[in-house]
């Protein structure tokens, strides 16, 4: 299992505006981080410097005291997968099976394996009936769905999720956060990049990015009593709390209740 560090992380596109200031990170082994943000606030540079996809120009991250580079971004992507918001980007085959594949044989895992693994979670994603089709006849939440199945076959230690559910009707959602929670329990590191404040619900903490830095990194209880904090990131609280803090002349015993069915997952 993987620990994951970001250090004095900042990165800019243009060389003007900076996208993300000095983030500190550290990610501990099997936690359930969720990175919420207002649209813009940088969660995808931020996935996208983790994965090694973009350089920052300063700070690093390291992953089990392997710093990422050139060098090693190849050792870490075996141990960190991640799975985009749009899938379309993230199709080469001509089938389903070769997109599911193509992580795997990147890794260079034998034949056999792949073939079991490609069956095992197309079944877990809901895609098994479509291995042979092309991608491309695919509706949105079933290319998220394929794409996902990819990166679970890769066995990495760490899952970034970037807005990864944005596309899947609530029932597949569902099952997916269902599955995702197996594989936490397993101990799986799990980073979920969301705007949805019903999916941090699951994390065990959460962070919040405004404006590209860190405005609030805590336990999800923490997070969820800072209010203003979580307002002032452009964020609504679950529906839930917005009742306990909308209702002045509440029940306690409601009170108690609307608080622990916030958590209730
Ligand atoms: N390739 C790029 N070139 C220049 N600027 C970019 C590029 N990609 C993103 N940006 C800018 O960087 C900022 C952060 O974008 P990013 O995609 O990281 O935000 P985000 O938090 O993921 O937003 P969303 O919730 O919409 O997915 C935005 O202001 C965006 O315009
Ligand atoms: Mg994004």
């Amino acid at each position: 299992m993987s620990k994951l560090e970001i250090n004095d992380l900042s990165f800019t596109y243009t060389g003007k505006r900076m996208i993300l200031k000095n983030i500190q990170l550290q990610i501990q082994k099997g936690e359930w981080v969720a990175i919420l943000g207002h649209n813009g606030s940088g969660k995808s540079t931020l996935a996208k410097c983790i994965v090694g996809l973009l350089e920052p120009q300063s700070g690093s991250v390291v992953v089990d005291d392997m710093v990422l580079s050139h060098k090693t971004a190849y050792e870490i992507r075996k141990k960190i997968g991640i799975v985009f918001q749009n899938p379309d980007n993230q199709f080469v085959g001509v089938t389903v099976r070769d997109d599911i594949a193509f992580g795997m044989e990147n890794l260079g895992i034998p034949k056999d394996q792949m073939i079991s693994s490609i069956d095992f979670y197309a079944e877990k994603v809901g895609v098994k009936e479509m291995l042979d089709k092309e991608p491309s006849t695919l509706s949105g939440g079933q290319k998220q769905r394929v794409a996902i199945a990819g990166i679970l076959a890769m066995h990495t230690d760490v899952m970034v999720f970037d807005e990864a559910t944005s596309m899947l009707d609530p029932y597949a959602r569902n099952e997916l956060m269902q599955y995702i929670q197996e594989l936490h329990q397993e101990g799986m590191t799990i980073l979920m990049i969301t705007h949805d404040i019903e999916e941090a619900l699951y994390a065990d903490r959460i962070v919040v990015l405004k404006g590209g830095e860190v405005h609030l990194d805590a336990s999800k209880e923490e997070a969820l009593r800072q209010t203003e904090r979580m307002t002032e990131a452009g964020l609504e609280l679950p529906v839930s709390l917005r009742i306990l803090n909308g209702v002045t002349n509440l029940d306690p015993s409601w009170k108690e209740y609307l608080w622990a069915s916030t958590f209730d997952k």
